[in-house]
């Protein structure tokens, strides 16, 4: 792991048993860090609106999908959530084409406003999944890590989606060029053969926590199965042939072609289908609610629609997000874009 996260910098890795774990020890070691640096006040924690990252309450706490959370509250304390950088739903431009990083100076903002001895860590999904397949505009991801760097606040990618060739690279961070400070894995590690989830730090986080480790703060974390051998045998496997088949560049030129083609359609039923996005094999494209449906009701019956063709989608209110596996081929991706393009042709003929 560590020699593939090279170009990210990371130094160590932490293993545990799926996404959620993988996100509640950043977040653990985030504090842990600031700790161990002689600066105690440094606690809080800053995700954004529609971020996913998991079930635990330190991850859902982070997380920014309401509806997973208002049942669930009160939350873990000293949590505060940013914008997400959501171009096509812009919190502060409406749908627009352009992005003046507004959401970028609200984050800025929100750190000042905090008092930055007091922030701790800010975590994102490189690519937004489970919120809908949000794709950041190309610099966001640099602007927030220069942000971070400049505050002294440890920049965590959330990478459980986006790593292990998803975004068509081996991580999202290495997509967008950036360098975080932790990185948390699960999916993609074992390709769900066995489940297991991975912590990844850097070294001055490395070297920070174990510094102390003699007489001052040592890792006191650890569940009975952390790196369970056959995982992590399995994950060794996985990575071989994500790396022996350069599934990575598979994923870049069909998500291409499937991004061209989700285009297309958009651009043919307007009415039915907007803001396509593909990065990698990650796609996504919204279905417009008809008059008299509710929120999500629309893309719900697409993908019924979808399925009794054969195609299984996920839908994340209005949208329609797609993730097939890394192996696909044009031609077995004709028949996701074939069956998306009959589904619209009939809810169109149904107005
Ligand atoms: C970005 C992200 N982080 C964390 C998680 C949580 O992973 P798990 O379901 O393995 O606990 C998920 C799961 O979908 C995810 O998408």
């Amino acid at each position: 792991m560590v020699e593939i996260l090279q170009p990210e910098g990371m130094a160590s890795v932490f293993f545990s048993n799926d996404g959620s774990e993988a996100v509640e020890t950043a977040l653990k070691l985030s504090r842990l860090y600031w700790k161990s640096k002689g600066q105690p006040r440094k606690t809080k924690l800053i995700g954004r609106h529609h971020a996913y990252h998991g079930v635990t309450y330190g991850a859902l706490s982070v997380a920014g999908i309401t509806a997973n959370r208002t049942l669930f509250e009160p939350f873990v304390g000293d949590v505060y959530h940013a914008p997400a950088p959501y171009v096509s739903h812009c919190a502060f431009h409406g749908p627009t084409t352009g992005c003046t990083y507004a959401c970028v100076a609200e984050l800025e903002r929100m750190i000042q406003f905090q008092d930055p001895d007091t922030v701790a860590a800010f975590i994102a999904e490189p690519v937004q999944a489970a919120g809908g397949v949000i794709i950041p505009p190309p610099d966001y991801l640099a602007r927030v890590r220069d942000l971070c760097t400049r505050y002294h606040v440890l920049f965590i990618a959330d990478e459980v989606v986006t790593a292990f060739g998803r975004l068509g690279t081996w991580t999202g961070s290495r997509y967008y060029g950036i360098q975080p400070d932790m990185m948390t894995f699960a999916k993609g590690l074992t390709s769900g053969y066995m489940p297991l989830g991975a912590t990844a730090v850097s070294g001055d986080v490395f070297d920070t926590i174990t510094s102390q480790a003699a007489d001052g703060p040592e890792f006191r974390h650890g569940n009975t199965y952390s790196g369970h051998p056959v995982a992590c045998a399995a994950a060794i496997a996985n990575l071989e042939i994500i790396e022996k088949e350069d599934l990575a560049t598979n994923a870049q030129h069909v998500g291409e072609w499937m991004g061209q083609e989700l285009k297309v359609l958009s651009e043919a039923y307007p009415d039915a289908a907007q803001y396509p996005g593909c990065i990698g094999l990650l796609g996504r494209i919204e279905i417009v609610p008809g008059k008299a449906d509710k929120p999500g009701q629309r893309a719900l019956r697409v993908a019924q629609k979808m399925k009794e063709r054969g195609v299984i989608v996920r839908t994340a209110q209005d949208i329609l997000t797609l993730s097939p596996p890394l192996i696909m081929t044009k031609e077995q991706g004709q028949d996701i874009i074939d069956a998306l393009r009959q589904a619209l042709v009939e809810e169109m003929a149904q107005l």
